[in-house]
């Protein structure tokens, strides 16, 4: 039995402009790509990408990737230089993730790229995602559309069991062909292997002429093997401080919720995750908040305490990454 709140449909001729209007106000919705179903989000809304977190029950914000129909679609969000324009030729529509530069004026939300500065960039092989995409004619930030630690999905009914009642819509396009997730290839310096998946090494280097590098031994001991996390966390320059229950002359502020918090008048700039204490409102200001008090010249960013239920749990833990010393 459906869940009321999910609806389930056949990829039939009108599904891809239900899927598309569903995710242009800001839904959530399951579809499938030729590697697994993903969940989509419109990449360009912060509160739908922070709604998308919070359904997968994830407990960190994993940078996404955002997925577009073609390779000009990609180019208004990512730089391409010549390998990387390489291989999005020889190899997409495909199996393939780039992780690119973003593009100036990339319009992918920050939370969707977790603060990063580079952008994850497919364009799947498959008739339904592509023409959902081509409907909704903006990125769509799709993980695969599994509850946080279960295995991907790859049919409709995977899907459903772990995400009815939590999303939207599924569109129902069948056994997907792929089976294991996109090849992941960061194309920042040398050309890297973040994470062999459906298209095989050898491919790739046909194509670049060379062999893929290694990524660096990951030093972030929470998730010591987890794909893609050693491209490090965003970090801004001025300290953190968390949990702070009052504010010295030289901090600025990142609030959350009403209650005042003693010595409010003495920061140089405050900006509210939340007024209203709503924590995908606090998801969806996140890094943008604290990209803008890390331009304020402060002396330190003083976080008031956030709750640790929902998505506070990736809140904190991201917080708590963005206060830990540098090196
Ligand atoms: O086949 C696939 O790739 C599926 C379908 C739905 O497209 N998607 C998928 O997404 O597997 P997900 O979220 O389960 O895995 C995305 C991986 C994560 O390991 C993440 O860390 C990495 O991509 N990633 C995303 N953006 C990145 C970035 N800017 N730098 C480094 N790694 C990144
Ligand atoms: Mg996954």
């Amino acid at each position: 039995m459906m869940d009321p709140t999910t609806q389930l449909i056949a990829a039939d001729e009108k599904a891809a402009g239900i899927a598309a209007q569903t995710l242009a106000r800001g839904g959530l919705v399951a579809f499938p790509t030729e590697t697994v179903y993903g969940l989509g989000a419109d990449a360009t809304q912060p509160e739908a990408i922070a709604r998308l977190y919070q359904a997968k029950g994830r407990p960190s914000f994993n940078p996404l990737i955002a997925h577009v129909a073609d390779l000009a679609a990609a180019q208004a969000i990512a730089r391409f230089d010549a390998q990387s324009l390489a291989l999005a030729q020889a190899l997409w529509p495909g199996p393939l993730t780039l992780v690119l530069p973003k593009a100036q004026g990339c319009p992918v939300a920050d939370l969707a790229t977790a603060g990063l500065d580079t952008v994850a960039v497919r364009v799947p092989a498959h008739p339904v995602a592509h023409a959902i995409l081509q409907a909704l004619g903006r990125p769509v930030a799709a993980p695969s559309a599994n509850l946080s630690g279960h295995v991907s999905p790859t049919t409709a009914a995977h899907v459903a069991s772990d995400l009815n009642g939590r999303i939207d819509l599924i569109v129902d396009g069948g056994p997907v062909r792929v089976g294991v997730e996109s090849t992941i290839v960061a194309c920042l310096t040398v050309p890297t292997m973040l994470r062999p998946g459906g298209v095989p090494r050898g491919d790739i280097e046909r194509v670049l002429g060379m062999a893929l590098a290694e990524p660096a031994a990951d030093t972030d001991p929470d998730t010591p093997l987890a794909p893609g996390m050693l491209a490090s966390h965003y970090a801004p320059r001025t300290k953190v401080r968390l949990d702070a229950r009052q504010i010295t002359a030289g901090d600025a502020l990142l609030a959350f919720g009403a209650p005042a918090i003693s010595g409010a008048e003495n920061a140089v700039a405050t900006l509210n995750l939340s007024p209203r204490g709503d924590l995908i409102e606090a998801a969806a200001n996140l890094f943008g908040f604290l990209r803008a008090l890390d331009g304020k010249g402060a002396r330190g960013i003083a976080v008031m305490p956030i709750p640790h239920h929902g998505l506070g749990e990736a809140i904190n833990d991201r917080l708590r990454r963005a206060a830990a010393p540098q090196d």
